[in-house]
């Protein structure tokens, strides 16, 4: 089976280790491994640049440049050979070979070798609006087709997994449609039938149902913590208070179980905001009885999507001013952005990719037209496949569930064992 990999949407740490499993359990399995450098964006380019401007095609497997099985690097001679990194049309070029305007890749064994402890995605990522329209996803369709492809990795959060599932259940449209223009032979298309599509969660958010677990949460998670631990110092100096944003969208994974690992005094999260007095008084009181048993410090820590219970996002610079003016604390804020998702990736996410890694080639290779496309996920320490549409219903069930501010829902949906 020919089978590409791409990563989609934010990064996270531990998508290489993603695209480094995936690889190589694909080559262990007799598996042609491909990546998709640049998300779905290129899948939507395809090898049509570099074709059109060198009039050749894209070095395949039967031109001899590649040799079967374990292949000599392809992508890390350019990485680590002089020094640039994978970039869109910079025209590297090395060992004889391009990427300039190849953004679908035949890989081998080497290529991938140690990225494990590499931070964010070396395939790169997008935002890619053009696979948004339908004539995106066709010449996404073409380019697949045009290099044999028959199956395909995504690792991203649930818009890239919707992304995914939209593009299996267009696909027979999509080949009929290439058909009658003839831009792709019968054989072509009765070859290319069915796509197969298995998902894997990369998100620093842990935002996705079905899953304890998706794949660089632990890592920003343990940035979070670092970043609490030397802020904790300085705050104690100074007996200041802190208000620290930090992201997620709108789960509050990262935020609450930061302020647990790191002694917060205060956690605003979206799927639980404040009720019963006004969240200003109901915070101050807290922080206050925390000062007067002799708290030297104050950590509050607001998640990027919180809100009040009338769904008024919270922001920290007003928690900072309701510090100061109600309690004179003198407070900072700190915003910890991209520092969360950057960076090597801890253990738990070396770890768990690799699993996933390993259980999305199997399910590949095990799917038939009949079964649903999988995501990956890993629930009670158990690497699982659930159907991947269900999954991402449920992820858009918990946003409307707050959207309604049915909050006891949100939080049932996230965890079914959640009671108050
Ligand atoms: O979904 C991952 C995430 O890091 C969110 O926590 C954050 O809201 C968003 O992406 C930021 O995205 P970017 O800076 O890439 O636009």
């Amino acid at each position: 089976m020919k089978i590409a990999i791409l990563t989609s949407g934010g990064d996270s740490a531990g998508m290489n280790a993603v695209v480094r499993s995936v690889v190589k359990t694909g080559i262990l399995k007799g598996c042609e491994m491909w990546v998709v450098r640049e998300g779905y964006e290129g899948l939507v380019r395809g090898n049509t640049e570099y074709r059109q401007a060198t009039g050749m095609d894209a070095p395949t497997p039967n031109d001899g440049s590649i040799p079967d099985g374990p292949t000599p690097n392809i992508l890390s001679s350019l990485r680590f050979g002089d020094g640039k990194l994978l970039k869109d049309g910079t025209g590297d070029y090395l060992g004889g070979r391009t990427l300039k305007g190849r953004y679908i890749v035949r890989v081998g064994w080497d290529d991938v070798r140690g990225w494990f402890a590499e931070g964010g995605t070396l395939i790169g990522t997008a935002r890619s609006k053009a696979f948004r329209t339908p004539e995106g996803r066709l010449a996404a369709a073409h380019n697949l087709i045009r290099e044999g492809i028959e199956a395909l990795v995504v690792c991203g959060g649930d818009g890239s997994l919707t992304g995914a599932d939209v593009f299996r259940a267009e696909w027979p449209k999509l080949v009929a449609e290439l058909r009658s223009q003839s831009i792709i032979t019968d054989a072509q298309a009765e070859a290319h039938a069915h796509l197969k599509i298995v998902g894997l969660v990369g998100s620093i958010d842990n935002d996705m149902s079905m899953t304890d677990m998706t794949i660089g949460a632990p890592t920003a998670l343990h940035r979070i913590c670092e970043a609490i631990d030397n802020i904790n110092s300085t705050a104690f100096s100074h007996s200041r208070a802190f208000v620290l944003e930090v992201m997620g969208r709108h789960c509050g994974w990262l935020a609450l179980l930061a302020g647990v690992a790191g002694g917060a005094d205060f956690i605003f999260i979206p799927e639980q905001p404040p009720k019963g007095m006004p969240w200003e008084d109901e915070m101050c009181a807290a922080i206050q009885h925390h000062r007067d048993i002799g708290k030297r410090k104050t950590i509050v820590i607001v998640a990027e999507g919180a809100i009040d219970i009338d769904l008024n996002p919270i922001k920290a610079e007003y928690v900072k001013d309701v510090l100061s003016d109600r309690l004179g604390l003198d407070t900072r804020v700190t915003t910890l952005g991209h520092t969360q998702r950057g960076g090597r990736p801890c253990a738990w996410d070396r770890i768990l990719p690799t699993l996933q890694g390993v259980e999305a080639i199997a399910a590949l290779l095990e799917s038939t037209p009949q079964t649903p496309s999988y995501m990956i996920g890993i629930q009670e320490n158990k690497i699982t496949r659930v159907p991947l549409m269900e999954a991402v219903e449920m992820t858009m069930a918990v946003a409307q569930a707050v959207s309604d501010k049915d909050f006891e829902k949100a939080m049932s949906l996230r965890d079914p064992e959640f009671s108050e």
